[in-house]
This record gives C-alpha cells, structure tokens and sequence, in this order.
C-alpha cells in the first residue's frame, strides 16, 4: 500500500483464534493460486490471461478477490513486468517475452477476511543480474520474518529488510509499504522497507501483517505511469517484489499464505 506516516496511537488488531482459522485457510486458498498461476508463466502469455486464470482460481476456490475494484483498481492480480515495481494492470497486449521478469500479486477473501501475497517469477531464461535480483527480494522477506517475535518492534522488520537488500548493492522501494491484514486488506500498522526513527508498535502474538520488499537494481525511486496505478522504477531498472501473510504467535511467526509443501 502506499507509504503514510506512523500513526503510532492507531490501534493495531489482534485476531481471535476463530479469526486466525479463517486467515489460515485464505493464505492456504491464495497460495494455491499463485502455484498455478506460477506454471502458467512462459514466453507469449498475456498479463490479461493471467488476471483471466488468477480471478477464476480466485472465484473456484470459493474465494473474493480483494483487488478487483479496490480504490479502482481494474482486475484481480496486479501483474508487473521488468521495470514495472508493482499494480501493473493487465492488459492482452503486453505479452511475456523470453528474458523478462514478471511479479505476480494477488489477494484473496475467505469468509470475510483477507490473504495477501506477491511472488517474482522469471520468463523462460533470464540473465544472471535477474535471477540474483529475485532471489535477494525474496531471502530479505525471510530476513525481515526472523524478526516477527513478540516484543520485537515493526522497526526490526524494516531494519533487517533494509539491511539485507543494501548491503548487496540492491535499494528498496520507500513510497509503497507493508501492512497489517484482517478483515481488511489494509490494516495498521505500516510495515516500510526501510528503517525509520521510530520503532513502531511492538509484535504482539495475534498480529498479522505482510511484509512486501519491493526491491530495485538501480535507484529506489519510482514513478506512477498515467495509467494511476502502474508503479515503475524511475531509472528503468528491473525490480522484484516478494510478500507473505505474516502471523505473529509466542514462538516462531506463521506464513499464513505460503502452505505447507508449496515452497514458492
Ligand atoms: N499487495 C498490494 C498492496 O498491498 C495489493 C494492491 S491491491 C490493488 O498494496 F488493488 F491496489 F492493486
Ligand atoms: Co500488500
């Protein structure tokens, strides 16, 4: 979601264990969609046919899609290809080529409440800078995961992805964030890619947030095309995006939308 400043005194909700069921069975339902959509990838596929599959998969697992007509937004999966960072909009005549990177996010409703998860996939073959690109984006949202504990604050989320990405040369996208998920898509508290000064609300065990590193080659700044949702990297380098469902608990937190024995 787009970046605000922390609104530190906004109550951040803790879901009921009937409330974490649900939410189990979304992430469960959405990860099922994108390890199809995912051997759908190859050169000559449109991003239209892949919002067509994403939505039907969606409505077929008696699941909403919570992206269609969000804010206006016009279909299911927000598909965005090289350069574009993410809500890319589908359409028959952008076609998948060979060598090209694509992100595919997609979101989910399950008895009223919501999954979120991206995945960064590449065309066919892709050049080496590519696939080190997807893979860094991917392994910081598993550095900014160890951070998920109980008494840690959203700050060592931010701190862990941040560091991750920059110490490989790598720069993290700052005007879009993380957030919390529930009954909404959106919920507080923001979770940035990036450190700030304040620490933010402290993890609490019922918490569930997504992290979502948006991760560039080049600068970390980025533009809107006239379009009003496509997001690009405003020096036209690649860009990769990865993001899970996250549950906060007493122990280890819980990939709500990554199931079990589907490793994407
Ligand atoms: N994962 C994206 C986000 O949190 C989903 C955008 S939904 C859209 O911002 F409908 F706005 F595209
Ligand atoms: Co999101």
């Amino acid at each position: 979601r787009m970046s605000a400043f922390w609104r530190g005194t906004m109550a951040v909700s803790i879901k009921s264990a009937r409330e974490i069921e649900l939410m189990r069975e979304a992430g469960k339902r959405l990860a099922h969609v994108h390890q199809e959509l995912e051997a759908m990838i190859a050169p000559g596929i449109s991003t239209w046919e892949i919002d067509a599959k994403g939505e039907k998969l969606i409505r077929d697992c008696g699941c909403i899609p919570n992206f269609l007509h969000y804010n206006g937004y016009p279909a299911s999966i927000c598909v965005s290809v090289n350069d574009e960072v993410v809500h890319g909009i589908p359409n028959k005549h952008r076609i998948l080529q060979e060598g090209d990177i694509v992100s595919l996010d997609a979101g989910v409703i399950y008895k009223g409440y919501h999954s979120d998860a991206a995945r960064t996939y590449g065309v066919g073959t892709i050049d080496s800078e590519s696939v080190q690109l997807i893979e860094v984006t991917k392994q910081s949202f598993f550095e900014g995961l160890a951070q998920c504990r109980a008494g840690n604050h959203i700050n060592d989320i931010s701190k862990a992805v941040f560091g991750y990405v920059t110490k490989r040369g790598y720069s993290a996208v700052r005007d879009l964030v993380g957030h919390g998920v529930g009954a909404h898509l959106h919920e507080e508290p923001n979770v940035p890619n990036y450190p700030k000064l304040f620490k933010g609300p402290k993890l609490k065990p019922g918490m569930v947030i997504a992290i979502e590193p948006m991760i560039n080659i080049g600068s970390y700044q980025v533009g809107w095309l006239n379009d009003d949702w496509t997001v690009v990297t405003m020096d036209g380098s690649r860009s990769a995006h990865y993001e899970n469902t996250v549950l906060i608990t007493e122990g280890d937190p819980e990939i709500l939308s990554r199931a079990e024995g589907l490793e994407l």
